[in-house]
């Protein structure tokens, strides 16, 4: 088979950019591993930043984000039994977060260029010769354990929930359904944590005063580690890796997916110019142009990971020098704008 892009992935990257090119004129084929079943039903990624939001409405897939995004204009710190607002909007001239819960035999093929967006453990980056590429990693003491359950959030907007026992998370995919998180240790056995087990321990991280958590049944549950993870370049001749095949971001941002949407569409402008003039220009400096956004997006999601998780080698500094911070973003502005910026997400440049 003949095509001008391969795709190797058909999550939220590969999927956006083979929307993108077609927007072009520009041909592609998506080859996923999986069925269409798994790909559709996996729970995925539910925040997206104004700019993510702004391109699926511009290329025409906004139909289904008007009808079921949720337009969040602010969230939630909590700790020592409060709640304090981060007014995201009123902090950065309007921007908000949407919430939008996505579920939704051999071929050869030759193209022109291939599009890896495989996610971290798929073939495309394992694919380029050893020592093409240089990595960065970093892994963080803790690990999320992540739930879904039937029953409407007990909560408008996110609340992250800072506590001696461990970070916690109270997220929603829609109306109906509540997506939380709780802190854990890594090597931590998904079977250890019964439904009540987790309930009580939601109930006792996300404390507030006057507040109450409503439970319900645990449609899945999950353990996944944190961990920082950047490939460079994102390039390897005409292999171009997006999205998580190229970096992970540790999920406290609620950044990944807004990463690979900027990957791809870098790539897809890039691919683009590439067709239109033969000139290779954009396409030597996607990899450059994504990194820069990459740096920025690890230096926030490390950060507020760090300043939200308890540290299990923690001898009480550590958990000073947080609630010091937290305290500090709850009261003055422009701490508290530096961090809706980032979190609605800086414009893509
Ligand atoms: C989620 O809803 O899955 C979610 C929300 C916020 C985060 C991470 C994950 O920071």
């Amino acid at each position: 088979m003949r095509t001008q892009v391969g795709i190797v992935g058909a999550g939220p990257a590969g999927l956006m950019l083979s929307h993108l090119l077609h927007l072009e004129g520009i041909e592609s084929v998506v080859l996923e591993a999986r069925s269409r079943e798994y790909v559709e039903q996996r729970v995925r990624a539910g925040v997206l930043e104004q700019g993510t939001v702004d391109l699926l409405r511009d290329t025409g897939l906004g139909d289904r984000l008007r009808r079921e995004g949720l337009v969040h204009h602010g969230i939630e710190l909590r700790f020592d039994g409060r709640g304090h607002r981060i007014a995201l909007s009123d902090l950065t001239g309007g921007r908000s977060i949407f919430i939008y819960g996505q579920q939704e035999g051999d071929v050869d093929v030759t193209c022109d260029v291939i599009a890896g967006c495989d996610g971290f453990h798929g073939v495309s980056r394992e694919a380029v010769p050893e020592g093409s590429l240089r990595s960065f990693q970093h892994e963080y003491p803790f690990a999320w354990l992540g739930v879904l359950a039937a029953v409407a959030p007990s909560t408008d907007e996110l609340i992250y929930a800072y506590h001696d026992r461990g970070f916690a998370l109270h997220s929603l995919r829609s109306p109906q359904i509540s997506r939380l998180y709780l802190q854990v240790d890594p090597g931590e056995d998904v079977d250890d944590w019964p439904d009540d087990r987790i309930w009580e321990e939601l109930r006792t991280r996300l404390h507030a005063d006057g507040w109450t958590l409503a439970d319900g049944p645990i449609l899945e549950k999950g353990i996944t580690p944190l961990r920082s993870f950047v490939a460079e370049p994102m390039q390897y001749g005409r292999l171009f890796l997006a999205g998580d095949a190229a970096h992970i971001v540790p999920a406290t941002g609620a950044k990944g997916l807004n990463l690979a949407v900027a990957d791809v569409r870098v790539l897809a402008e890039a691919i683009a110019g590439w067709y239109r003039t033969g000139s290779t220009d954009l396409l030597d400096g996607y990899s450059a142009r994504c990194l820069r956004r990459v740096w920025r997006v690890q230096e926030f999601s490390s950060s507020m990971s760090s300043m939200l998780h308890r540290f299990p080698d923690d001898d009480g500094f550590r958990g000073r020098v947080q609630r010091a911070q937290l305290e500090w973003i709850s009261r003055s502005e422009a701490a508290a704008r530096s961090l809706a910026e980032n979190y609605v997400g800086l414009p893509l440049t």
